[in-house]
């Protein structure tokens, strides 16, 4: 492998992950993502418009020759794209790729847990911010029933995923009073709660600081319920914050970047279904790989080597300063958080 095709970004910082959006589409309408009221029903890029799976495979080997060795799959909600087993039986055969995972809404994962596990996916993270019926569906934007999911992750289980992430989005005034139970329904069952605080992603979620509870709250209202310790993070640039019980329950994890931004340690690119690449989360418009990727996997590692080369993305760290204030903000569905 050619060492000069192993890019760090302006600040330092390698590509080791890719997160990739298989399809802008959802069948939910989270108020804090896709709201109903700003999403029409029939949201969804055209097929003919998504990255192909040959496309795909292409583009992962590239990025894996460019040093990413870690892949989540995202959407929209990924599991809507037809024939996802056959891309993940694709993907996990690509040399070099240490680990897939799947962030999914957990709706359509009964029906597709056993297929993605023989296809080679072992690891699923699914979004789930109550255990409350009403709260769940109003959250889903009425679109989700919370038995659905509950299901869902039993049936991943029956599959063989073990240890799944369960992640929960906080917002005051919401949910704040999930928290406890979705601990209590977890503790001691290998899955792993993270709580989220609620972020300004996009233009459409109506973000203002006083709706996010940061986590040193909510860690001070588990910890005086179940005692808790720090853990070490699995990996460096970990997002979440890890947790242990100290009655031997488990773990569970808090993703803060409102409060304590990671930005310093981000290796994490993102390409949406249509095929554009975005530095950062907050990124305001990403560049187009397709045409790159239609003369082939040399053309492509020296395009997004460059892309990369010249990022400098720490929108979290800047958050609220003028340089990045009024800037627009690209919708979370079009590149799965
Ligand atoms: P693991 O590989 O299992 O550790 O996954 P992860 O925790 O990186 O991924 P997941 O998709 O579960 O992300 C958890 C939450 O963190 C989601 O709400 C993401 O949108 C958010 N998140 C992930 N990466 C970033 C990031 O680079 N910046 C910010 N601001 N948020 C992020
Ligand atoms: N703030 C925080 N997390 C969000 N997610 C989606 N929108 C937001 C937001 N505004 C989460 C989803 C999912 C993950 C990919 O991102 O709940 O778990
Ligand atoms: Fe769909 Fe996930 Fe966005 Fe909710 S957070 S609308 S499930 S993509
Ligand atoms: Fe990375 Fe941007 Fe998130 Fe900072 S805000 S951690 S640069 S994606």
């Amino acid at each position: 492998m050619n060492a000069s095709l192993l890019p760090l970004d302006r600040l330092g910082r390698p590509l080791h992950d890719l997160r990739l959006s298989v399809i802008d589409a959802c069948n939910f309408r989270c108020g804090y993502c896709m709201p109903a009221d700003r999403v029409p029903e029939d949201y969804g890029t055209d097929a003919s418009q998504r990255l192909s799976f040959d496309e795909i495979d292409t583009l992962v080997r590239v990025f894996v020759r460019l040093g990413m060795r870690k892949l989540r799959l995202t959407g929209g909600e990924p599991l809507l794209r037809k024939r996802l087993p056959d891309l993940v039986h694709r993907l996990a055969g690509i040399p070099g790729l240490d680990d897939i995972a799947l962030t999914t809404n957990g709706v359509l994962l009964a029906q597709q847990a056993r297929a993605l596990h023989d296809a080679g996916l072992r690891r699923i993270t699914v979004s789930l911010d109550a255990l409350d019926p009403r709260v769940f569906t109003d959250m889903s934007g009425r679109r989700g029933q919370v038995g659905t999911v509950l299901a869902g992750i039993d049936a991943a289980v029956a599959a063989g995923f073990s240890r799944l992430k369960i992640n929960a989005v906080v917002q005051r005034g919401v949910n704040e009073d999930q928290v406890l139970p979705l601990v209590e329904h977890f503790r001691g069952t290998g899955h792993v709660v993270r709580f989220i605080e609620f972020m300004d992603v996009g233009d459409s979620n109506d973000w203002r600081r006083d709706r996010m509870v940061p986590s040193s709250s909510l860690r001070d209202m588990i910890g005086s319920r179940w005692p808790l310790h720090p853990l070490q993070a699995d990996y460096r640039g970990e997002v979440a914050e890890r947790y242990g019980f100290d009655d031997g329950g488990g773990e569970i994890g808090f993703v803060s970047s409102v409060s304590t931004p990671f930005c310093g340690d981000c290796h994490r690119a993102r390409v949406s279904a249509d095929g554009r690449l975005f530095t950062c989360l907050f990124a305001a418009d990403g560049t187009d790989l397709r045409t790159a990727l239609a003369s082939g996997e040399d053309a492509l590692a020296e395009h997004v080597a460059g892309l990369w080369a010249a990022r400098d993305d720490r929108y979290s760290e800047l958050r609220g300063l003028p340089e990045v204030r009024d800037r627009r903000r690209v919708e979370m569905y079009l590149i799965g958080g």
